[in-house]
């Protein structure tokens, strides 16, 4: 019995718990990175997952999403950045991942993220959704506003991270 609790702890300790934090990342903004160094603290690895939302055209490319994503948690050892064009889900399971991390900023975006934690387990009963709460200092962040404020000249310091405020005003100013 003393052997077998004992096997039990063991397993449950080399077995790697790997969160995906997914999202468009379009681009990244300090909630989000508050998201993905809370959820480091946390988890194994964190893999921030770029994906297609097929409801929003893109300022970004998706290679490009990555890389600026790359830039800012380069310091994080147990943070990776990839994307992937296709279900979550199946990403999921090709990672041995159950865990999906997302921000929550306010009540506005419950019913929608409500909706996906469903769908998403829906597709693959295994999959748990796991919310926390965004910071209040970024409760009023979303890539959308910031591109809006770029794109008309403002300044965006203290929205994204210093060192991809250049990247994001100079594709702002082409579009
Ligand atoms: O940052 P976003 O745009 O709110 O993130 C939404 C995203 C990209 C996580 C969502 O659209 C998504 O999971 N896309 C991949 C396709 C998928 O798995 N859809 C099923 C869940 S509705």
């Amino acid at each position: 019995m003393g052997k077998q609790l004992f096997a039990f702890i063991d397993t449950r300790r080399t077995k790697m718990k790997i969160a995906i934090y997914p999202g468009s990342f379009d681009p990244i903004t300090n909630g989000h990175l508050d998201i993905i160094k809370r959820s480091a603290k946390v988890f194994d690895e964190v893999i921030v997952l770029v994906l297609v939302n097929p409801n929003k055209k893109g300022l970004f490319d998706i290679d490009e999403r990555v890389k600026l994503i790359e830039k800012v948690t380069s310091s994080l050892e147990n943070v990776k950045v990839e994307s992937y064009n296709g279900l979550l889900v199946d990403f999921m399971k090709e990672r041995n991942s159950r865990v999906i991390i997302k921000g929550l900023r306010a009540i506005s975006d419950f019913e929608y993220e409500f909706q996906m934690a469903l769908m998403n387990n829906k597709l693959d009963p295994n999959v748990e959704t796991i919310f926390m709460m965004t910071r209040a200092e970024y409760s009023y962040l979303s890539s959308s506003s910031i591109k809006q404020v770029a794109v008309f000249g403002g300044c965006i310091k203290g929205l994204v991270p210093d060192e991809i405020i250049n990247e994001v005003l100079l594709k702002s100013k082409n579009l």
